[in-house]
């Protein structure tokens, strides 16, 4: 898979090429830019205490196998304001390993490019992050009712003063743009939309299994990220349980979709011998199968598809892997950390 990142050492002066450069040149001046800053899912990969197959393939180093942190990803509508969407507990590494998101040479001394952060759920893997981001450092957050209540009842997140670090609720329709702490407008827009999903785990109704273990609309959303010039939006959905005719519809078109690549199979974790859930009970759809992604996304219009929030027992981190070919036939790509776009 090429990376956008390859440097082109190739000079070729013709008048085609100079003209091919002044456009992309003008599109990167216009363009939305991502980066995906941790493509694996909770508990990253190789996870600390995982000694499956692929964690361990990781953790030595094999060719085919990229060491990945937890999910999330950085937009910026002008290169130089970065707006992250999800904070995960790797998120010290992920600025180390993103010089976009650190200081600039001649920043105060005091300072960061991140203005804001817009969370798509309350799962641990989501919003730990925001626990590295106190010192007193303004930025905003954005979120759903629910998951500003998780931050609200959790005091420990008060070590992000609200009066430095505002809140701010997501509306439940309609666009808009995000603004750093003192309301000054980043240049990204984002629309925000429930997706089928589940309620984060350590606050799930045992009692009502029924219920998606107590689940509310809204507690896990997808975003729709664009900016007033470039291609066409982004949709970043890092969890979803289900794709639906709305949802179908609701992507048609897009440049780029980020979805959900959490497992291969409904039951991976459990033939892995790592765990008793299956995707479905995680509120996570699988790839493969009937209704898994691949197949109830393969007529919908999309520009690019990728597959971010890779859990450790999915083969496709395995590029060697029939899985992994097999996605990339059915025209996915699998994300990595450090992958970026221009759109
Ligand atoms: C998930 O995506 O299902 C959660 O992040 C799981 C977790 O809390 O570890
Ligand atoms: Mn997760």
């Amino acid at each position: 898979m090429a990376s956008l990142d390859a440097p082109d050492v190739r000079r070729d002066t013709s008048r085609a090429a100079i003209s091919a450069g002044s456009r992309k040149a003008r599109e990167a001046e216009t363009a939305l830019r991502l980066k995906i800053i941790g493509s694996a899912a909770g508990g990253g990969f190789p996870q600390w205490n995982c000694n499956y197959r692929l964690s361990r393939a990781a953790r030595a180093g094999t060719a085919g196998f990229r060491r990945r942190t937890q999910s999330s990803i950085a937009a910026s509508a002008d290169g130089r304001n970065w707006v992250l969407f999800n904070a995960s507990p790797d998120i010290g590494q992920q600025i180390a390993q993103t010089p976009q998101l650190q200081p600039g040479a001649d920043a105060p001394l005091r300072s960061t490019p991140i203005r804001a952060v817009v969370l798509t759920n309350g799962d641990v893997d989501h919003i730990a992050g925001l626990l590295s981001l106190r010192e007193r450092q303004p930025f905003a957050i954005y979120a759903t009712p629910q998951v500003l209540a998780v931050l609200a009842e959790n005091s420990i997140f008060n070590v992000l003063d609200p009066a430095i670090v505002p809140r701010r609720m997501l509306p439940p329709q309609g666009e808009l743009e995000i603004c750093d702490a003192d309301g000054r407008k980043t240049g990204v827009k984002i629309e925000s939309f429930a997706v089928a999903g589940k309620v984060a785990l350590y606050l799930e109704d045992s009692s009502r299994p029924q219920a998606d273990y107590g689940s509310d609309k809204g507690d896990t959303i997808g975003v729709r990220i664009a900016r007033d010039k470039g291609r066409g939006p982004v949709f970043y959905i890092p969890g979803c349980a289900r794709v639906d005719a709305a949802l179908r519809a609701r992507l048609d078109g897009a440049a780029c979709l980020l979805f959900d690549g959490t497992v291969y199979t409904d039951g991976e974790m459990i033939a892995a011998g790592v765990g008793e859930k299956t995707g479905g009970r995680m509120g996570h759809l699988s790839m493969s199968g009937e209704a898994g992604s691949i197949a109830s996304l393969a007529g919908v219009k999309i520009g690019r598809r990728i597959f971010v929030h890779i859990n450790n027992t999915n083969p496709v981190l395995d590029e060697n892997s029939a899985e992994y070919a097999t996605v990339r036939a059915a025209g996915w790509e699998v994300a990595f950390d450090g992958m970026e776009m221009e759109l």
